[in-house]
């Protein structure tokens, strides 16, 4: 794999960039010219939520971005409190509306919730997809459990789980259940939010491949089949040293190192996550 538009392409037929632009904490001008220079270098995979504040900045950089709408890959998410049916219509309505565009190509649940009916939240998604207003749809943040329900008991076509994964945290079960159902397993905080940039063993592997430490854990992440990552880079230099970071050739040997850092540090864990899977 060395193209940045390289897809995964899922069960249902979605085709996904498996590098794309995290935008959460990117607001206003900086997020648009943010957004407005990955595509110019090439990016065509944007993950954004409703939660994040910055539709309309990501709209803005979709519409004078210079790239044809149907060439971008936009994920967005509908927040864990508006997964009734109404509330739901009035999310995907308002997202669209500030992203200016007719559909999205992945909309997610953003976390499960511990109240919700699970089945009616995955149907109201469907019925969004339907609507064309989304062209495939998922969830984010559902460990093994959640995830099966949604696609063995509701049968919903579930193109992608987005969650936390990188070399510090262990995912081989939700990994290998995606893998195994075509669905995209998409790694967020692939960085360790930032804190990979200086990790001292992938400093060693780097320094091998000429690289830096955050280019090797995005390559390991992105050799998986069915992985995609999609680090927040806002500095030009990150954006691009993450996309050069696909011409890195991991050997076993690098992979057996990094197979043996710790795989229990979750960075991402607020009060309404659900519980995680052990076996992870
Ligand atoms: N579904 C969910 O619940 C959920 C939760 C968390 C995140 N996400 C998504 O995943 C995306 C990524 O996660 P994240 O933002 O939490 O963390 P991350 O991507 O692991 O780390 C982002 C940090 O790493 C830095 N960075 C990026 N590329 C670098 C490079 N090549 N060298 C050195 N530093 C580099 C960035 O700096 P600069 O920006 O200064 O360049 C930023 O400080 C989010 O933006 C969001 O879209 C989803």
């Amino acid at each position: 794999m060395d193209r940045i538009t390289d897809p995964i392409v899922t069960s249902g037929g979605m085709s996904m960039p498996k590098l794309g632009l995290g935008t959460w904490r990117m607001k206003g001008a900086e997020c648009t010219e943010a957004v407005q220079r990955a595509l110019g270098l090439g990016y065509r995979h944007i993950d954004t939520a409703e939660m994040y504040g910055n539709e309309e900045a990501v709209g803005e950089a979709l519409v004078n971005g210079g790239v044809p709408r149907d060439q971008v890959h936009v994920t967005s998410k509908v927040w864990h409190e508006n997964l009734s049916a109404d509330a739901m219509q009035r999310s995907i309505d308002a997202s669209l509306a500030k992203l200016r565009t007719d559909y999205v190509d992945l909309y997610l649940i953003h976390w499960p919730s511990v109240d919700m009916d699970l089945p009616d939240a995955v149907h109201n998604l469907m019925r969004v997809k339907e609507q064309g207003k989304a062209r495939a749809i998922g969830v984010s943040n559902f460990p093994v459990a959640l995830l099966r329900r949604a696609v063995e008991e509701v049968q919903a076509p579930i193109a992608c789980n987005q969650f936390e994964y990188h070399v510090l945290l262990g995912q081989s079960s939700l990994v290998g259940y995606c893998q195994s159902h075509g669905v995209a397993a998409s790694a967020y905080a692939p960085l360790a939010q930032g804190r990979l940039a200086e990790h001292e063993e992938l400093q060693a592997i780097a320094r091998k491949h000429g690289a830096t430490p955050a280019q090797v854990a995005l390559k390991w992440l992105l050799d998986q089949p069915g992985v995609a990552a999609i680090p927040k880079a806002m500095r030009a230099e990150s954006q691009q040293a993450n996309l050069d970071a696909l011409r890195i050739e991991l050997d076993d040997t690098d992979r057996a190192a990094i197979s043996m850092l710790p795989k229990t540090q979750r960075f991402v864990n607020p009060g309404w996550a659900p519980v995680w899977d052990l076996a992870a």
